[in-house]
């Protein structure tokens, strides 16, 4: 039976406890400062062994005085008070010529939208110790990693140290082909996550509900410069990650007998479990589809104020809609929604530039002295700009030279009749007849139809209470507008209640909303392209609870979140227009960064993946094999001696000298075979021999200072009943990290 589902091996300063063995999934985490993790045994997989000549440096001042060996267990049922559970260890006094560490690349911020394809996490550092060989790796994410690959980056050729799915058991396996990495190169790792089944966002954290996204490389050093614990947790940049292999997207199947995250049963969503791929082409993630940012977008030469709107021509310019130097603030209104600085007079520069998408070169510069607060635009089949300006509460029609086509309202007048607007925001016009839609506004709450030559032809909407749930139909803000010409519907942004309603655009009918938890409190705007697909940001929320302001991308029919992007680096201000074109690049003009960010879908060569597809399948067996045969290649030749060797003991089978006594608590006596309802043990294998003593030198430390983990407190809290957590893995980096 297999009584051990897997082992994991750590090193200390300070126990969690001063007991022999405890309990860790309950009140004591492991280490009481960073469990520095040096081995990982797993049922079902190979076994590793540190090459000979390797080995890890232990007591003194390595930071690691005490040995613990954390065991989960999967079949309890053998259990009858005690249990061999153990790995074996040589130790020794001498200096060992080789130093074994391990290199964690762990991702802190990637965020998992419910029912997303592919969600990546990218993890990258440049390396600037000494070489190091890696020898083996570990992959290490809970149940919505697909796969996870590490890279070793040299002048711009990215090697293969290690690939695996994190759902076979999560041993270390062996890297197949030496090699070494060294000052100047790049450390690189992506781990694929899915949110098909999970109906909430999920983010890196501690328990079974969140995820982790952690590479371990496991490698040897000259004892000369040996640093035996390095860290990175940097982003990757997507430009850095546009050259990654496709193998990395590739999901490896996992048959459900070799499965690290079995069933679930007691889960209440089952939906949760891990999805098996059934047929090959489901294995193919559809990366395209995640949006990155083009970073080397030259868009800081426009020299652009705030951006209110963006738009796209017929052969897909991007227009811009943008205020100079005028600035929309607590003193442009009175409380009726007079705008106060008139006297100021208009815009002087141009504030509708059509440029071209990728070297945004200015094709075309209209707007001059009209405006004073620019807000939305649109264009229409003929590239005529439609556009509101909020201070005059009027709407405007112009032609490409700039002409005046249109002009609807008055000018400095706010009202709600069919003359005039209060701070109307954006214009949509359908493309079959040439009737237009008006948002109107900050101060109203209405849609308004026109025909095309400006005739007021019907109006639906009305103010939603602060206080009530928004009906349909109500808004607080119409802010953005899309026409869906296929179905004929209006969708409009209803900015401050978060969400986005449709209507059927001949009559006004309320057809349905669609509102997510990730838009937080506030939407901003909508876009739609052919294809079925709807583009969305939101804003930040003016109070409670903030979520992340971000880009999305939804199936229009279904309303599903296919994709959710943020800038590279830095963050959203107040992005408050978004255009995307047929192509799904995606603009999107932030008013109050006045700057324009621009995104496009990673790309992809899918028959080539396919081919891969093939040849992995039989990965597990492939390693097996290569496995000893490896591991002796890279020996070094003299077995001197070591200052631990572990010698990674397999199955459970053995053990040596210590015999270790599990006391059962009762009542956690979960029964079965469920990976989430074992109980986590972990033995203070060393109290006996005491490191610290053994070593003498267990003087350099005091108490004072060690920190429980926070996310392993954290996780006591969040998941009591004991659930797959797996929280002694997140260590947070030491200050002496690399990354
Ligand atoms: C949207 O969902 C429908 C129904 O599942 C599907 O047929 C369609 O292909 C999806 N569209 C996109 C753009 O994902």
């Amino acid at each position: 039976m297999d009584t051990a589902h897997h082992m994991l091996l750590f090193g200390c300063k300070l126990p969690a406890t001063n007991d022999n063995y405890w309990a860790c999934g309950n009140r004591y985490g492991t280490c009481l400062d960073e469990a520095k993790i040096m081995y990982a045994w797993a049922r079902n997989a190979p076994p590793t062994r540190l090459p000979a000549g390797v080995g890890f440096r232990v007591g003194g001042n390595s930071g690691i005085n005490y040995i613990v060996l954390q065991v989960h267990y999967g079949d309890i049922h053998a259990f009858r008070g005690k249990n061999n559970s153990s790995h074996k260890y040589h130790f020794s006094h001498r200096e060992n010529p080789l130093i074994a560490g391990i290199y964690l690349l762990m991702s802190e911020n990637t965020v998992i939208p419910p029912g997303a394809k592919v969600v990546n996490g990218d993890i990258a550092c440049p390396y600037e110790e000494a070489v190091i060989h890696p020898f083996a790796f570990r992959t290490h994410t809970h149940q919505l990693g697909q796969v996870v690959s590490g890279y070793r980056i040299r002048d711009g050729q990215w090697t293969q140290i290690g690939r695996q799915s994190p759902q076979l058991p999560q041993a270390f396996y062996p890297v197949e082909k030496p090699m070494d990495i060294k000052y100047g190169d790049t450390i690189a790792a992506r781990c694929v996550f899915t949110g098909k089944g999970r109906t909430t966002v999920t983010q890196i954290g501690g328990t079974s509900q969140d995820e982790m996204c952690n590479l371990y490389i496991m490698y040897y050093m000259d004892a000369q410069y040996a640093k035996p614990y390095m860290f990175c947790t940097k982003d990757g940049s997507p430009k850095l990650f546009k050259h990654i292999p496709p193998e990395a997207n590739i999901p490896i199947p996992v048959s459900p007998d070799m499965a690290m995250h079995g069933h679930h049963p007691e889960a209440a969503d089952k939906s949760v479990a891990l999805q098996q791929p059934k047929r090959e082409e489901e294995v193919v993630l559809d990366q395209a589809s995640h949006l990155e940012e083009v970073i080397d977008w030259p868009v800081e030469e426009l020299q652009l104020g705030q951006v209110s709107g963006v738009a796209l021509d017929s052969k897909d310019n991007l227009i811009i809609f943008h205020r100079g130097n005028h600035v929309w603030d607590e003193n442009s209104f009175d409380r009726k929604h007079i705008y106060q600085p008139q006297g100021i007079g208009p815009i002087q520069q141009s504030t509708i530039f059509t440029v071209d998408p990728v070297n945004l070169k200015i094709l075309n510069a209209v707007g001059r002295n009209i405006f004073y607060l620019p807000h939305g635009i649109s264009t229409d089949k003929d590239d005529n700009f439609w556009v509101t300006d909020v201070a005059l509460h009027q709407v405007f029609k112009l032609g490409s030279k700039g002409e005046y086509l249109l002009i609807l309202g008055q000018a400095f007048q706010p009202g709600s009749d069919k003359d005039h607007f209060c701070q109307p925001t954006d214009v949509a016009v359908d493309p079959a007849n040439g009737n237009f839609y008006v948002s109107d506004g900050y101060c109203n709450s209405r849609i308004i139809k026109y025909s095309p030559d400006g005739k007021f032809i019907t109006q639906w909407g009305e103010e939603s209470s602060l206080s009530r749930i928004p009906k349909p139909g109500q808004f607080f803000i119409p802010h953005s507008l899309v026409f869906v010409p296929g179905l004929r519907q209006l969708c409009v942004a209803d900015r401050e209640n978060g969400r986005i309603q449709c209507f059927v655009a001949e009559s006004g009918e309320f057809l349905r909303e669609i509102h997510h938890p990730e838009f937080g409190g506030r939407l901003f705007a909508i876009s739609y392209t052919p294809g079925g697909r709807l583009y969305a940001v939101n804003g930040e929320a003016l109070v409670g609870n903030s979520v992340p302001v971000q880009g999305f991308v939804m199936n229009f029919s279904t309303g599903e979140i296919l994709d959710i992007f943020k800038p590279a680096k830095e963050n959203f201000l107040m992005p408050h227009d978004i255009v995307a074109a047929d192509d799904r690049t995606v603009y999107i003009g932030d008013v109050q960064a006045s700057r324009l960010r621009k995104f496009i879908p990673s790309e992809t060569t899918e028959t080539f993946l396919e081919a891969e597809i093939e040849g992995k399948m039989k990965a597990p067996d492939v390693l097996e094999k290569h496995n000893r045969k490896n591991i002796l290649k890279q020996a070094s030749t003299a077995v001197s001696p070591v200052l631990i060797t572990l010698l990674l003991v397999i199955p459970v089978v053995v053990l040596v000298g210590i015999g270790v006594f599990i006391h059962w608590r009762k009542g956690k006596m979960y029964g079965g075979t469920q990976y989430n309802s074992y109980c986590k043990y972990c033995i203070n294998y060393l109290r006996g021999l005491n490191l610290g003593n053994f070593f003498a030198s267990h003087r350099g430390y005091s108490r004072k200072g060690f920190d429980r983990l926070s996310t392993e407190g954290s996780d006591h809290e969040k998941d009591e009943e004991g659930t797959d957590s797996e929280t002694e893995e997140y260590s947070a980096p030491p200050t002496t990290s690399s990354s």
